[in-house]
């Protein structure tokens, strides 16, 4: 008796549970795995990331233009010269900056680290050196 309700439980479970598992067809099954997927995914840097929706964007998603690094941090100041800042496209007084300075290289390290009222990195601490070396490029027209 024992045995015969172990062997119909059997069959029922396996045709409640095992049966419609068979039907799902692949939509089905994508549409599944899509749900239960991770909402987001952590990438180091130097690892490729996911291009998947819901993956974050990191440092190791490339670097940002100058423009766009210009246009969120370095606009605020440069624009209109504030506090003294180089004005942007001002030709003349970003070659006087880079000459005091002494070359490019030591303009990009005085914008790294701060200089007077400029603050380190113009205020975007995300940034790489590169990002915030492309953007002197964009807003001097001065060349590395
Ligand atoms: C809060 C205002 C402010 C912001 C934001 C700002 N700067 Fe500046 N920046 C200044 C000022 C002021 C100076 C002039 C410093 C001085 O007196 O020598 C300056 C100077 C510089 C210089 C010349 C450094 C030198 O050696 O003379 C560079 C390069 C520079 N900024 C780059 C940037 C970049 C790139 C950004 C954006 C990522 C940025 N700045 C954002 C205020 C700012």
């Amino acid at each position: 008796m024992r045995a015969l309700i172990l062997l119909v439980g059997g069959l029922f479970a396996s045709l409640v549970f095992a049966k419609p598992a068979a039907d799902l067809d692949s939509t089905t099954r994508s549409e599944i795995s899509e749900r239960i997927a991770p909402v987001g995914s952590v990438c180091l840097t130097g690892e490729e990331c996911a291009s998947a929706a819901g993956a974050v964007a990191s440092a190791s998603s490339g670097p940002r233009s100058g423009d766009a690094i210009y246009g969120q941090y370095c606009i605020a100041c440069h624009s209109t010269g504030l506090l003294g800042a180089p004005k942007t496209n001002d030709a003349a007084a970003w070659q006087a900056a880079e000459q005091k300075a002494g070359g490019f290289s030591a303009l990009l390290s005085n914008a790294i680290n701060g200089i007077k009222s400029m603050p380190p990195k113009g205020t975007c601490m995300d940034c790489s050196d590169e990002e915030i070396g492309v953007a002197i490029e964009f807003m001097s027209g001065l060349k590395p």
